[in-house]
């Protein structure tokens, strides 16, 4: 298990074999699933659905059990700063988007409360990767943070 910060569009780390996570340019092929009023979900958060994996339920477990024992349980992150943690074939990356102009703060428990649902139970379970962000263009530099889980 990797627990890193770095600049987003840099590789993060050996374990990323991509380093799109708030690479704009590279579109995420017709959402499968989008979603706004989810309850859990905050009214202006939304969910996406993308491409194709074999990650495993369980090895992302893994990455929210570390998560939820780790010894920092505040995140403060500066605009284009991600939060990469990974496990075997799970990897889920906090990032800041690049234009905001307050840090974002995120607990713990907000990460890994998302990363099981919606992203866990309405992507990784059907084989394709997700995305949280608080705008609904998931492309766009708009929002603050997106959420990600391949
Ligand atoms: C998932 O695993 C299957 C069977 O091993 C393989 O054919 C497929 O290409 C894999 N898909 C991805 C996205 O890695
Ligand atoms: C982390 O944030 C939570 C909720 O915002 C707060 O209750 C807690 O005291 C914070 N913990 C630390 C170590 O700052
Ligand atoms: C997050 O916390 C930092 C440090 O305490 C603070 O400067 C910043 O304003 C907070 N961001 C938001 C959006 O509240």
């Amino acid at each position: 298990m990797k627990f890193s910060t770095a600049f987003a569009g840099m590789v993060l780390g050996s374990g990323l074999g991509v380093a799109m996570a708030v690479d704009t340019s590279q579109s995420l092929a017709s959402p499968a699933t989008a979603s706004v009023a989810s309850p859990i979900l905050e009214k202006r958060d939304a969910f996406s659905c993308y491409g194709s994996t074999n990650t495993s339920l369980s090895d992302c477990q893994g990455v929210i059990d570390t998560i939820n024992a780790g010894a920092e349980q505040n995140f403060t992150l500066y605009a284009n700063v991600c939060i990469v943690w990974d496990k075997g074939t799970c990897k889920v990356r906090l990032c800041a988007q690049p234009f905001i102009s307050r840090p974002i703060n995120r607990t713990a428990s907000w990460v890994t409360t998302y990363v099981a649902s919606p992203l866990l139970d309405g992507c990784i379970s059907k084989g394709m990767m997700g995305v949280l962000s608080d705008h609904p263009n998931i492309n766009s530099h708009s929002g603050t943070y997106r959420l990600w889980v391949s």
